[in-house]
């Protein structure tokens, strides 16, 4: 069988002032493989992804790499999960590009040399090599997300989880992140609305409203069932390839 990378059991979340925003959520993501989260505003996706490094901890069951979530793994998972956040002032806290890229590297041990050669790399993937020694709060919101995805890529992580990462990319670096998506073998967890860039980069798809999963699939089959994504507030992707099977 193939091996689990996360595994979620029965998780039920609530705010403080804002109850069952998630409801008996079952999910897993199998080694290699991209799932798509997708689902209308506030659906709880973004609730979702902050359980799998333990930002949140709600009721249920949650391991990540067999390891069970709690206080004891928690560093140890959070260096194997790299979430990006959907808000990129949340994830950007250092005074430079640089400092921000290096955070996570330096804090695993890696050597200066190594933690240059990962800036270098992971600024270069998003293609903005040029901005290592900017002010990361002078950075426009696309630039902040792309720099944002460098954040986590720098620390070579064996799960990687994004919350709305082409939310305000121009086209060109919306392309050039779901290149680096695809040719990233590792698991991914992907939350959008952007379901041109489900269907490039997930094989499985689970479609939450109201904190539940109320559909899960291959994303060929999700993806064009019309009926389904617009009881949900979402349209079928746009493109011809999609149209074309939709319509038949
Ligand atoms: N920090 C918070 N405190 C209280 N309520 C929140 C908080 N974050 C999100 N919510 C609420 O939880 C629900 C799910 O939000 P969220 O997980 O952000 O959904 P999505 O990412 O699918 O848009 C929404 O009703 C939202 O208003
Ligand atoms: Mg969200």
């Amino acid at each position: 069988m193939t091996e689990k990378t996360v595994e979620i059991k029965n998780l039920s979340y609530s705010y403080p002032d804002k109850t069952d925003v998630l409801s008996g959520i079952d999910l897993d993501l199998f080694k290699g493989e991209s799932l798509g989260v997708i689902g209308p505003n506030g659906a709880g996706k973004s609730t979702l992804l902050l359980h799998i490094n333990g930002i949140l901890r709600g009721k249920g069951d949650i391991k990540v790499l067999g390891l069970e979530m709690s206080d004891k793994n928690l560093r140890q998972i959070r260096s194997k999960v790299g979430l990006v956040f959907q808000e990129p002032d949340n994830q950007l806290f250092m005074p430079t590009v640089f400092e921000d890229v290096a955070f996570g590297p330096i804090n695993m041990g890696m050597s200066k040399d190594e933690v240059d050669g990962a800036v270098r790399e992971a600024l270069s993937k998003v293609d903005m090599s040029d901005s290592v020694k900017r002010l990361s709060h002078h950075l426009s919101y696309g630039e902040k997300k792309r720099v944002s995805v460098a954040t986590v890529l720098s620390m070579s992580p064996e799960i990687l989880v994004l919350d709305e990462p082409t939310s305000n990319l121009d086209p060109k670096h919306r392309r050039i992140l779901i290149g680096i998506l695809k040719e990233l073998k590792i698991s991914k967890i992907i939350a959008t609305h952007d379901l041109e860039l489900v269907s490039e980069t997930c094989s499985r798809v689970i479609l939450l409203d109201k904190g539940k999963v109320v559909a899960s699939g291959n994303a060929a089959d999700i993806l064009i069932d019309r009926i389904l994504l617009e009881a949900h507030s979402l349209e079928l992707p746009h493109f011809r390839g999609f149209l074309a099977k939709a319509d038949k």
